[in-house]
């Protein structure tokens, strides 16, 4: 439960910038995941204007509860925006301060904020107060274990956060500093999931249905969140709450499946975008879909050089009907497959 809302399974994909945008949303949700947060919705106001912020909150034909993301440093400027996004339709607020990335952290938010648990609780006092108090939308916060391996905070955090009256954590076991480096730890989000009483979402290099499992049993997570590895795969989720439920792997898709998903993906992405930058922004999820597969990296140099969406379609279609009949299981999930059985 996220305040009154119920999701449907404890597989959740993360948000990433330029990755998790509507379509890319939908198709996860369509395939499993039970929860679903918007990119970053920039805080500044001035912002919300451009195509990109409009694109970033737009919700048109998403399912319920509808999730939006915000980040920034300023209470109050935070407070309006979440209110702001309120009024267009979100239905669960999300703070972001988790995200390592310079452009977020110069500006003094994202994960650079875990440093100032005064301000933290500023922001998160300011923000519940907008909208869960005034409306009874719930504020969620996605963060990381503290800003560097001396300063692991994620408890004071959590605990300024329960107090707030936020309804659900989401940990990434990395520190600011570490970026994207090293592993994942799970010490920390255990220890938080054990101080709090609110739902916590484990996040950090959950990659297998195996993975999932392990990490929620080490954790004692309500939850867990995907990211990365739902880069070309947004199947992962069901893979995922399939094992989780009937303890089994699910059978992997097959290639007629992913070839049909893929064409009403690139329809629903070109329809987002428009075609001057509906093709090109197709190129980095086509890359990604065709990574693991055979004559994967050549197919993808190829694609990058067509200047046309329905050219790219019938390309990404025809490359995946050469690797076989409709009904053969796709060939790098048949072979990760039986790597996991084994
Ligand atoms: C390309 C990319 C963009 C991201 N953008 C955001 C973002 O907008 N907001 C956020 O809270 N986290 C963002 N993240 C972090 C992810 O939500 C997640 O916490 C992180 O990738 C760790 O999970 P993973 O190991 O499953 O990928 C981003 C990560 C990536 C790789």
């Amino acid at each position: 439960m996220v305040g009154t809302h119920r999701l449907p399974n404890r597989v959740f994909v993360a948000p990433m910038a330029g990755v998790t945008d509507l379509p890319y949303r939908k198709l996860c949700r369509a395939l499993g995941a039970g929860h679903a947060v918007s990119e970053m919705a920039a805080s500044n106001p001035r912002l919300w204007a451009t195509v990109k912020s409009a694109r970033r909150i737009d919700h048109a034909g998403e399912a319920a509860p509808r999730t939006v993301q915000i980040a920034g440093g300023d209470a109050a400027m935070l407070a309006e925006c979440a209110r702001f996004n309120v009024d267009r339709g979100a239905q669960i607020i999300d703070i972001n301060m988790g995200c390592p990335a310079k452009k977020v952290c110069d500006a003094a938010a994202g994960s650079a904020l875990l440093a100032d648990e005064a301000l933290v609780g500023r922001i998160l006092d300011a923000v519940v107060a907008a909208v869960t108090v005034s409306c009874g939308v719930p504020v969620t916060l996605k963060f990381r274990t503290g800003p560097h391996r001396m300063a692991r905070n994620a408890l004071s955090i959590a605990a300024v956060a329960e107090r707030a009256g936020v309804a659900m954590l989401t940990l990434h076991g990395r520190t600011r500093a570490d970026g994207f480096a090293g592993q994942a730890e799970y010490d920390t989000i255990a220890a938080v999931k054990a101080s709090v009483r609110i739902p916590v979402v484990a996040n950090g290099d959950i990659d297998t249905p195996e993975r999932a499992a392990h990490v929620l049993a080490r954790t004692g997570a309500d939850a867990v969140m995907i990211g990365r590895a739902a880069q070309g795969r947004p199947w992962i989720f069901r893979e995922v709450a399939h094992y989780l439920r009937h303890g089994v792997h699910r059978a992997a898709p097959s290639i007629g499946e992913v070839r049909g998903l893929l064409a009403a993906h690139l329809e629903d992405h070109y329809a987002f975008y428009g075609a001057f930058t509906g093709l090109r922004t197709a190129r980095k999820h086509i890359g990604w879909y065709v990574a693991a597969l055979p004559d994967g990296d050549r197919f993808r140099s190829r694609m990058n050089a067509i200047e046309d969406c329905d050219a790219q379609r019938a390309a990404v279609d025809r490359y995946l009907a050469d690797l076989g009949d409709d009904g053969d299981a796709l060939p790098g999930e048949a072979v990760a497959s039986l790597l996991r059985a084994a």
